[in-house]
């Protein structure tokens, strides 16, 4: 069990500080509770780097980075820099962090939290018991892929979506490893019927399946599987996708749980694993202390199971959420379809949690 673990806090834009404040503040508790050693360094990304250094991501930033056993980042993204290309924008420091570090499988549970299926759109027999891990493939496909150009004389711009066979296999592995521990089902979603690099996908899905006999294989089209996860949420499992068609599916999940600002992610196979909330910087709320700290406390939560191995822990702090959601403390992302709840803040959201975390542990002593 790791009992000293550096970790580099990169909180970026938005609401990337008030939530990720909250999740480092759980963190040293459950390290004052445990006896454990974490260290908190912080490094900036995105646009607040772009003014106060001139880099989305600057080189301490990956430095730092490189040197800890885990980044914990918040979120990226500013209005400001709307006009900008791709390349020179707030996002660029993320993609480039994300290539850097190496972590090429995105974990991305959605879950309907008991209580909370009322906040979902979706009628709750819909959605109540549902509980899926996206893995998305988070280095290749148009994100990454050459060429990629707007050219202005032309008027055109391009991408590439591009996949190898090897890119494939590695995060195949990942998604029945996960899957063989769960309920044995991947979902690979691509368009295959359309595409080139979705028909190497799922060529290569289908070999990688055949080592893993008890886990069950289906492929499904990208457009039907955004009606499907809508439609019957609890029949899936692992679902298995690339870059983009991760991106978006994992947003629309979160009509599952009821709030994106629920959703954590973390991203391994890499140097470093990196652990961000899968919610943007959300300009529009920013600094108003009301942005739902949840999603970034469930990401430290996979921080602590996946770079610490402290799955007790991590289980630790799921269910106090659990319990703070039940028990009605919710951020107004939350509260919105339940007007009994009384709206809390971004803070006492975070402080319930930890005093929950607190509690358990000293009920536990005393028994
Ligand atoms: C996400 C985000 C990022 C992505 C953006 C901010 C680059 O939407 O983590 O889902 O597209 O991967
Ligand atoms: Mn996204």
């Amino acid at each position: 069990m790791t009992k000293k673990l550096k970790i580099l806090v990169v909180a970026g834009d938005g609401i990337g500080p008030e939530v990720t404040g909250e999740a480092v503040r759980v963190l040293q508790s459950v390290a004052e509770l445990g006896g454990y050693d974490f260290q908190f360094r912080e490094e900036l990304i995105g646009g607040v780097a772009i003014k106060a250094k001139g880099s989305p991501l600057p080189e301490d930033t990956l430095k730092a980075a490189l040197e800890s056993d885990a980044v914990l980042l918040g979120a990226v993204g500013s209005n400001e820099f709307n006009a900008l290309p791709p390349s020179e924008r707030p996002e660029a420091g993320l993609l480039k962090i994300r290539s850097e570090l190496g972590g090429f499988a995105n974990l991305r549970p959605s879950f309907a939290w008991p209580g909370l299926s009322q906040n979902s759109p979706l009628r709750p027999e819909i959605v109540e018991g549902a509980d899926i891990l996206f893995v998305r493939e988070l280095l290749g496909g148009l994100y990454f892929g050459a060429p990629r150009e707007w050219d202005k004389r032309v008027n055109a711009a391009w991408n590439t979506m591009r996949y190898t066979r090897d890119e494939v296999v590695r995060v195949s592995k990942v998604a029945f490893e996960l899957a063989a521990k769960r309920r044995k089902k991947v979902t690979s979603v691509d368009k295959a019927n359309v595409l080139e690099v979705s028909q190497l996908w799922r060529a290569t899905v289908t070999e990688v399946a055949k080592d893993y006999p008890d886990v069950a294989l289906e492929h499904q089209y990208v457009d039907a599987m955004a009606m499907h996860l809508m439609n019957q949420p609890r029949n899936y499992d692992v679902v298995l996708t690339e870059n983009l068609f991760g991106d978006i599916l994992s947003d629309e999940a979160g009509v599952i749980t009821g709030s994106l600002g629920m959703l954590p992610s973390a991203t391994i196979g890499g140097k470093v694993n990196l652990y961000e909330p899968v919610h943007g910087s959300a300009p529009d709320i920013a600094g108003k202390g009301i942005a739902n700290p949840l999603g970034a406390i469930l990401t430290a939560a996979m921080l602590l199971r996946y770079s610490a191995g402290l799955e007790d822990e991590a289980a630790a702090i799921e269910a106090a959420v659990k319990q703070v959601v039940a028990d009605g403390v919710r951020t107004a992302d939350l509260a919105r379809a339940d007007k009994s709840v009384e709206v809390s803040s971004t803070t006492e959201v975070g402080s319930k949690v930890r005093e929950v975390l607190v509690g358990a542990r000293a009920s536990a002593a005393a028994r």
